[in-house]
């Protein structure tokens, strides 16, 4: 079904999503690879990524040497923490294939401030942007996960880094875990991607998913990519997508 120009696709379970994002994976970053020699791919932390991330890990066959991984968004605490966003897609994912340390392109969280670690962050988005000659590090694919409250990556509802249009990144304090710091891409970076893919499962997103796919007006963070150019794609389990009309 397509509501707004964005694709929904409904699957059984998070095995099926994680196979058809696999292939989607295949066949762009061999797209990739040929139009401009490099892949270039956003993940996102949360629970409902890690069976996908397991099973691409099990793809040696992928073009891993030239692929560049980046972070969506990673919470501000110490590499070694169960928390922390790129410890778990490097235990899931990264160890297991062989692609270059330099193509790795995670936040780093020893920084003193979470301000300071999204400035560095911003540097390496920026370098990579300028190698490409774009003002914007134009991923070819970005995975977004949905919280029960809307939000995406770490853009929360009502927070000021959701108005960001000038920053590549941006600091933010969860409004219901202030305490709890992130960085996450801003906006004009992740609707710059040529293909935005959102992952979820569960009933408790059932609610959250009608509002964004079927509310019009709905100022959720993640309803807020609209196709603009590129592709937008909910990938779904059957309960997470058990409120959309007809299902
Ligand atoms: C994070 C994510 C965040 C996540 C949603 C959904 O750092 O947690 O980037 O945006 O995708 O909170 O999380 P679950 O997949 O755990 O439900």
């Amino acid at each position: 079904m397509t509501v707004e120009n964005r694709e929904i696709i409904i699957f059984d379970n998070i095995e099926r999503i994680a196979d058809y994002a696999i292939e989607k994976w295949t066949e762009l970053s061999s797209r990739a690879i040929a139009d401009k020699g490099h892949f270039a791919v956003a993940l996102s932390g949360g629970k409902t990524p890690a069976v996908f991330y397991q099973k691409l890990s099990e793809r040696k066959d992928l073009p891993w040497s030239r692929t560049h991984v980046f972070m969506v968004d990673e919470r501000f605490d110490p590499y070694d923490s169960e928390a922390n966003n790129y410890h778990m897609i490097n235990r899931t994912l990264l160890c297991h294939v062989t692609i270059p340390a330099n193509n790795i392109h995670f936040i780093s969280t020893v920084e003193n401030t979470a301000e300071d670690s999204t400035l560095r962050y911003e540097e390496s988005l920026r370098s990579y942007a300028k190698k490409a000659k774009t003002q914007y590090p134009l991923f070819d694919l970005i995975f977004l996960g949905i919280g029960e409250d809307g939000h995406t990556a770490s853009l929360f509802p009502g927070t000021p880094a959701l108005l960001e249009t000038k920053r590549l990144a941006a600091a933010v304090a969860p409004p219901l875990d202030p305490e709890s710091e992130r960085i996450t891409l801003t906006c004009p970076v992740i609707n710059s991607a040529k293909n935005i893919f959102f992952m979820a499962t569960g009933g408790n997103k059932a609610a959250v998913i009608k509002d964004v796919i079927k509310n019009k007006k709905s100022k959720l963070p993640a309803a807020l990519f609209k196709q603009d150019g590129n592709r937008v794609c909910f990938l779904l389990d059957k309960d997470s997508a058990s409120k959309l009309p007809g299902k």
